[in-house]
């Protein structure tokens, strides 16, 4: 399972995760991106996630692969 979110300390509004993949991603009142959390969990890495990771200016979206995550601690 893939956990997606957003590091809202890197965030700096630029919007292209928004535009790749519009189901995963909505925007704060202040115009910074998050994952709500029905829509943070997914059990395949889709290409409008790759793409959103992939353009993100600030490098600021975060994936976490839980069972990679088991297997290394
Ligand atoms: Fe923020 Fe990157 Fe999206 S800066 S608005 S997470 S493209």
């Amino acid at each position: 399972m893939f956990h997606v979110s957003v590091d809202t300390t890197r965030c700096q509004g630029h919007a292209r995760c928004l535009a790749f993949a519009p189901a995963v991603f909505d925007f704060d009142d202040e115009g910074y991106a998050f994952v709500p959390e029905d829509k943070a969990d997914h059990a395949q890495l889709t290409d409008d996630i790759r793409m959103a990771v992939a353009n993100c200016p600030e490098r600021a979206i975060i994936v976490n692969d839980d069972a990679h995550a088991a297997t290394a601690s």
